[in-house]
């Protein structure tokens, strides 16, 4: 089987799609020598990566352009000057936020008629968007906050006060209704924070989501979906003194946020969240893998399904890959049981 990783492209996740991608990589590499690193410049122009090196996708100044062409049932990897490079028979992509988990690549790999790791088109399209997640989830009485949503093209925005009244609480959270990794996301205070977090989110997306802001712990739970079974993960804890899970606390080497896994939750708060975590990832129809995230409150331990992400990071913070490590999966074999499930 010949596997072609995808990462990078114009997403605002792209640096964290290396790292991900770097990370899988080395997994896969212990279970198959036909592994092509694929890298989606950041104009999303096709590159192969120097797959002689041991990290690839940490010397993307050695990507070279690439011409993906189908013949017969599999796809050519060729050079500019067409000469065949290898062949593709499975895509695993590697890549987070805009063209990557919302659909758009997912569309590409169903036109090509080439198998992919993960969640299909809709799914994908249906897990990106915030407002579309939390419509269909409270649908299936899954709990999510209360939201309000602001289009860039509405002629008018509520002022903080009124987003406030709507809401019942004086702080709040602006986020891009399709983004990933807290890019673009404002905890909100007064009328000149609002005005600096709409612009803000509205750099990233069209729409945007305006949610109350809760006092929360965070637990996250891995789903690794073989196709005939969903199986939830035990539950890891995302600790943080002040602001919140932001960027910085996400991926830099300053980070304070403390990881705890298995997080430290009654069982039968545990056992809540895995039926939440697997009836929330059947009712958007995910396959193969995702993260549930949630919100406990600090105050009333009332939970709230937050997002679900269907390509979650796998950098050496985040908890998708370490909730199965700690199960006794390492991630070859993680990543070897979704290659398994993508082709059933
Ligand atoms: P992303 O898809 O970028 O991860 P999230 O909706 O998960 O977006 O928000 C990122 C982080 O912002 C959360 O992990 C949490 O720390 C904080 N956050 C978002 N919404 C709320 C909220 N309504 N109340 C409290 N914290 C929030
Ligand atoms: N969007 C990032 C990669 C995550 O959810 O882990
Ligand atoms: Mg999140």
């Amino acid at each position: 089987l010949h596997i072609a990783i995808v990462a990078g492209s114009t997403s605002s996740e792209h640096d964290v799609s290396l790292t991900s991608a770097t990370n899988i990589y080395r997994a896969l590499k212990e279970i198959t020598p036909n592994l092509y690193p694929l890298y989606l410049d950041k104009t999303n122009q096709w590159m192969l990566l120097d797959a002689t090196l041991e990290a690839p996708y940490q010397d993307i100044s050695r990507a070279k352009p690439i011409l993906l062409q189908k013949e017969d049932m599999r796809l050519d990897i060729l050079s500019k000057k067409q000469q065949k490079i290898g062949q593709i028979d499975l895509f695993f992509p590697a890549l987070h936020g805009k063209f990557g988990e919302d659909g758009a690549i997912q569309g590409y790999f169903e036109l090509l008629g080439i198998s992919y790791v993960g969640a299909d088109v809709t799914a994908s399209a249906l897990a990106m968007d915030k407002e579309f997640t939390k419509i269909i989830l409270a649908d299936a009485g899954i709990p999510v906050l209360p939201h309000l949503v602001i289009n860039k093209r509405d002629n008018e925005y509520p002022s903080f006060s009124d987003a406030c009244k709507e809401l019942s609480r004086d702080i709040l959270f602006v986020k891009p209704a399709r983004a990933g990794s807290s890019v673009g996301i404002s905890k909100v205070q007064d009328q000149m924070q609002w005005e600096e977090a709409l612009t803000l989110a509205l750099l990233h997306d069209d729409k945007i989501l305006i949610e109350p802001a809760l006092a929360v712990r965070e637990v996250e739970i891995g789903i690794l979906d073989d196709g005939e079974q969903v199986h939830a993960s035990i539950a890891g804890e995302i600790a943080y003194e002040k602001g919140f899970y932001d960027y910085e606390q996400k991926y830099s080497a300053e980070s304070q946020v403390q990881l705890h896994i298995p997080a430290l939750i009654h069982e039968t708060i545990l056992a809540e969240f895995q039926q939440l975590a697997i009836k929330a990832h059947q009712k958007l129809g995910i396959k193969g893998l995702s993260r549930v995230d949630f919100f406990l409150t600090k105050d009333s331990n009332e939970i709230f399904l937050n997002e679900i992400n269907t390509l979650p990071g796998f950098t050496d913070k985040s908890m998708y890959p370490l909730l199965w490590q700690s199960m006794g999966l390492s991630q070859s074999h993680l990543l070897k049981k979704l290659i398994e499930s993508s082709l059933k």
